[in-house]
């Protein structure tokens, strides 16, 4: 078993993992912090995406001693102190961008992660930023629209809901 450090949505976290330890599972079942879903285990669904260090990343990708000394947020950490939505989950919400929700937490941290590097993406870069996020819901639209519309866009033009 190794010590693992890091921050984990602004406070510190520890624990004792095994090396094979992912960063999903430490999360998970350590910290108890379970909006980071699982869906596949295996790097293709995207619903575990969480930030380390500020870059989007499968967390079922990493292990957790991987991420020892890391800044990590999940989705526990987006919405304010009093529990009001941010700008994504507030579009997610207005835009119909879920429907069981079960991929919502890693859609909301792969487009904080997108809107971060490119403010006012076009529909074909969300729809490429989002190659790696998979939901058998929705459809996708709504989950496009609600991202554009976090970033400022008027999507009134991008067809039906
Ligand atoms: S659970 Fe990590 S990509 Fe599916
Ligand atoms: S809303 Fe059900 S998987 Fe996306």
């Amino acid at each position: 078993m190794t010590k693992v450090s890091m921050t984990v949505n602004g406070t510190a976290a520890s624990g004792e993992v095994e090396g094979r330890t992912l960063l999903s599972s430490f999360l998970r079942e350590q910290l108890g912090l379970t909006g980071t879903h699982v869906g596949c285990d295996t790097s293709q669904c995207g619903a575990c995406v969480v930030h380390v260090d500020g870059k989007a990343v499968k967390s079922c990708t990493m292990l957790a001693a991987e991420a020892d000394g890391a800044e990590v947020a999940t989705i526990e950490g987006q919405a304010a102190a009093d529990g009001s939505l941010n700008a994504i989950q507030a579009a997610f919400q207005e835009h119909h961008g879920l429907q069981c929700g079960f991929c919502t937490p890693g859609m909301v941290m792969s487009a904080a992660a997108l809107l971060k590097d490119n403010p006012k993406p076009s529909e074909q870069d969300v729809r490429e930023y989002l190659e790696g996020n998979l939901c058998r819901c929705t459809g996708y639209h709504n989950i496009v629209k609600s991202i554009m519309a976090a970033s400022g866009q008027d999507v009134s033009a991008l067809a039906v809901e």
